[in-house]
């Protein structure tokens, strides 16, 4: 008889904090949909992660519900993937708060996310702030995942979550997984319409970032205002072109074509050509996903169906690693 081969899992989570960006879903989430038929996956709302900073609590939910809606309008299939609110599986507080005890006030200091938010956020540096690669960790690793797949600018939290994970496994024997980073080939790091040098983000100002459910002609304005340069020349040079190697990134990442391709076709013509063109190029990749999510979001009854169903079947896997965390820890429930 064929053996069924066991397929790896995939763990994914994204913040349901402000608008979800063109960056998240190059970075991310247009990788989730394309894995779901050869991967276990499994991908979380972080709603806890977003109280490191203040949130308004009907926003957030809102938030929390948008994402969702979101991810499902990207083309995520609920049956073929575990969708979920991280929230829902009080397993991940449990198994970040075991896990804080076997990772060092030093390795956190230096995780670049905490400098900049504690800078950001200079009257709220909460413990949960410093904590936070922590949390990501158990994520991670109370589903015992083999790929993780992130953009650029979280693969410090997940070294530290193979550090965490290696020193784990190293006083009490094989008990995590530990996971590699998956990481897209074009488009990992998508860079700010406004400061080409630092990172597209959502909490930024509206005009930096493009979002998945902003409109065409917004669209269209924020790319045509984007910071490039004055040489008017469409080449791959990120080092001296910063905003133009974005654009030209944003491009090949969501059309397919190579930097030189791109820059063939688009070199001479002056920039506000070329931009227009970008702009084309995310107006189709964003129309039918918004289309689908005005659809989704509308239909209660459903995403009320997809979190259920998450939340039982994420549970389902969640307490198999807690049993045998608590095991090894020596912490209750023991059988007497
Ligand atoms: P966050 O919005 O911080 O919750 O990020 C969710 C996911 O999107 C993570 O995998 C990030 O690495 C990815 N991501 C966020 N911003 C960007 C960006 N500007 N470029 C590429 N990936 C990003
Ligand atoms: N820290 C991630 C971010 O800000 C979100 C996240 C939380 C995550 N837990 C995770 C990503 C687990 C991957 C795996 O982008």
């Amino acid at each position: 008889m064929e053996q069924q081969v066991q397929k790896k899992r995939i763990f994914s989570g994204i913040q349901p904090t402000g608008n979800l960006t063109l960056g998240n879903y190059i970075g991310a989430l247009r990788n989730f949909g394309l894995l779901q038929d050869e991967y276990d996956c499994l991908y979380s709302i972080v709603d806890l992660h977003a109280l490191t900073v203040r949130q308004n609590p009907t926003e957030l939910r809102k938030a929390c519900l948008r994402t969702m809606s979101i991810f499902l309008a990207s083309g995520l299939d609920p049956e073929k993937n575990i969708i979920y609110f991280q929230s829902q599986v009080p397993a991940h507080a449990e198994l970040g708060w075991l896990l804080d005890c076997y990772t060092y006030m030093g390795e956190l200091s230096r995780m670049t996310q905490f400098k900049d938010k504690s800078a950001k956020h200079a009257d709220n540096i909460n413990c949960g702030l410093f904590a936070y690669p922590v949390l990501m960790a158990a994520d991670i690793l109370l589903y015992q995942a083999d790929l993780v797949p992130i953009g650029a600018d979280q693969k410090q939290h997940l070294e530290l979550c193979r550090d965490v994970a290696e020193r784990f496994n190293g006083i009490y024997g094989d008990v995590f997984t530990i996971p590699e980073g998956y990481f897209p080939k074009v488009g990992a790091r998508v860079m700010s319409l406004q400061e080409p040098t630092r990172k597209m983000s959502k909490s930024d100002p509206e005009d930096t970032y493009i979002a998945i459910l902003d409109k065409p002609d917004v669209i269209r304005k924020k790319i045509r205002r984007a910071v490039t340069d004055c040489d008017n020349t469409v080449v791959f040079d990120p080092e001296n072109k910063p905003g133009v190697a974005n654009l030209m990134s944003i491009m090949s990442a969501l059309s397919g074509r190579t930097m030189d391709e791109i820059s063939a076709d688009y070199n001479g013509l002056g920039y506000g050509k070329f931009k227009d063109a970008v702009a084309d190029c995310v107006i189709a990749t964003l129309e039918p996903i918004q289309a689908e999510y005005e659809r989704i979001s509308a239909d209660k009854a459903y995403l009320q169906q997809v979190m259920d169903s998450g939340r039982e079947r994420a549970s389902a896997i969640a307490h198999k690693t807690m049993l045998k965390v608590r095991k090894k820890l020596g912490i209750a429930p023991w059988k007497l």
